[in-house]
This record gives structure tokens, C-alpha cells and sequence, in this order.
């Protein structure tokens, strides 16, 4: 009897364990992908209102295991704008780091933040705000991406490298290979974009799967532009 009661417990605990991960996952989110933007490339494609000689986060971005961008809820949220008048340091290195190449106008600066939580971010509610936000900068800061790169030898001043040195360099900081995405243009392969896997708490770099890294749209040789005079 006592037996079938310890049975039953665990049972129970087994069912109700299976049906908690299933609902947490259910929206199939995996892992997330940091994406820094490098303007020079960037801008290219996108009319932008100002260039910045420095990577700034796109977004941090809830994916699927097999590397597919989930859709955020797209709900309204004024709470979380507020979090983040609330803490003036991580409001200044947003300012810093996600900064929105498209406009000069402070609030739609602040825009850019929640628009990315709304249509990315919230697919996910394992990293909620201001937390979210405050990996994202965390994450991007670590990377240092043009000192990373600067230090590899690699200098945004229009020289083109191999891919395999972006790569490297890259994954002496995270310890993975990056996804690299470019624009084609004036005959030259012009670094655009870095994606970065980071496991489901922000916390970690994880490898990305296969077929994100085989994805990247730049080539054998990339050119990591500067300025146009
Ligand atoms: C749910 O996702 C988390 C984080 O990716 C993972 O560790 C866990 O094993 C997943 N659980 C299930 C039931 O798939
Ligand atoms: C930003 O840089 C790109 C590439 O160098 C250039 O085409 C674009 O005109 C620049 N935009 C501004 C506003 O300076
Ligand atoms: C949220 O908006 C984006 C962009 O407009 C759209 O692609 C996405 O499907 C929407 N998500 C939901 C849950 O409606
Ligand atoms: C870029 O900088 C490197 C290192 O200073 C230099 O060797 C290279 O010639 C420069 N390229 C251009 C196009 O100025």
C-alpha cells in the first residue's frame, strides 16, 4: 500500500515535470542570436539617419533550436520603459550600445528598445526586462567587437580579410563561430551584420547549429568597410 502511494507521488511529480517543460517550451524557444550591426555595411542597404564608427546591437533575439526567429507577442508594455528610466546607467549604455541608426530623435531612440521587445523579445519569458536589456548591452560590451577585431589584425578602414580571421578572432572572445552576414556591393563582400548564439538565460555563448553558420551571407572574403568620403 505504502509502496503504491510513493508510486502515485512520483508519478504525479513525473506528469506534472513533463507537462511544465512542455509548456515552457512550447513556443519553441531555444536559444537567442545577438545581432550587431556594423554601420559602414549596414547602411548600405538602409537608409540611415547617422553612421557610427562602432557595432551596435540590433537585437537579442529569441530563436528555435533549428534557428528560426520566433515572433514576439507585439503587446504594449509601458511598464517597461519606465523599468528602464528607472536605472540611469543602463539607460545611458543603451543609449551607447542600441542605438538606432534610423533617427536622431530621443524618443524614437527609446522606440527602438521596446519595438525589439515587442516583436522579438517577448516570444520568449525567460529573460524579461530590464534584465533582457541589460544582458543584451552585457553581452555586447564582452564582445567588443572592433577592438576584437582590431586586435586580430582586422581594421575597418576598407581592407578586406579572409572570412576564417573574422571567425577566429571572434571565437577567441566567445569561444564559437559567429554567423557573418554582408552586402554586396562595388564588386566587394562588406561586412553588415554579426550573429552571436547565446543560450535561453543570456547568459552563456553557445555554439550555433550548422545551418546558421553555413546561412551567413558573406564569402570567402569580406571587406569591413569605413566611411565614404
Ligand atoms: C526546454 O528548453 C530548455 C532551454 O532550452 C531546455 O533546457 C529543456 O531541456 C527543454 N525542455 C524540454 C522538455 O524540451
Ligand atoms: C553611412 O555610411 C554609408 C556607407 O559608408 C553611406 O552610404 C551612407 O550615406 C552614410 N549615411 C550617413 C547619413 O552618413
Ligand atoms: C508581430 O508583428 C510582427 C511584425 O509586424 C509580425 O511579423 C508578427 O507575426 C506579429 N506577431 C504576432 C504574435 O502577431
Ligand atoms: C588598413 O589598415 C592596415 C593596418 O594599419 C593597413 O595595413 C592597410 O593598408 C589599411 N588599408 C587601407 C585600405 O587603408
Amino acid at each position: 500500500m505504502k509502496t503504491k502511494a510513493a508510486y502515485l507521488f512520483f508519478y504525479t511529480l513525473l506528469v506534472s515535470n513533463i507537462t511544465y517543460c512542455v509548456a515552457q517550451n512550447s513556443s519553441g524557444f531555444h536559444h537567442f542570436w545577438l545581432v550587431q550591426v556594423w554601420p559602414y555595411g549596414y547602411c548600405l542597404e538602409v537608409r540611415c539617419a547617422r553612421n557610427v564608427s562602432r557595432f551596435v546591437i540590433h537585437g537579442l533575439w529569441p530563436v528555435t533550436l533549428n534557428e528560426k526567429t520566433l515572433p514576439g507577442t507585439n503587446k504594449s508594455q509601458p511598464e517597461i520603459l519606465e523599468s528602464l528610466k528607472n536605472d540611469e546607467s543602463l539607460w545611458d549604455n543603451l543609449m551607447y550600445f542600441w542605438l538606432s541608426l534610423s533617427t536622431w530623435d530621443k524618443d524614437k531612440l527609446q522606440n527602438f528598445w521596446i519595438y525589439q521587445w515587442k516583436i522579438h523579445g517577448s516570444a520568449q519569458q525567460q529573460v524579461v526586462p530590464p534584465y533582457y536589456f541589460r544582458r543584451a548591452v552585457q553581452l555586447t560590451r564582452y564582445t567588443d567587437l572592433l577592438n576584437t577585431l582590431n586586435s586580430a589584425g582586422i581594421h575597418a578602414n576598407g581592407s578586406s580579410y579572409p572570412k576564417v580571421e573574422f571567425r577566429k578572432a571572434i571565437k577567441t572572445k566567445t569561444g564559437h563561430n559567429p554567423s557573418l552576414n554582408c552586402v554586396f556591393e562595388g564588386g566587394h563582400f562588406q561586412l553588415k551584420e554579426v550573429f552571436i548564439c547565446v543560450d535561453a538565460d543570456a547568459t552563456n555563448f553557445i555554439p550555433c547549429q550548422r545551418k546558421k553558420i553555413n546561412g551567413e551571407s558573406c564569402r570567402d572574403t569580406i571587406m569591413f568597410p569605413t566611411r565614404t568620403k
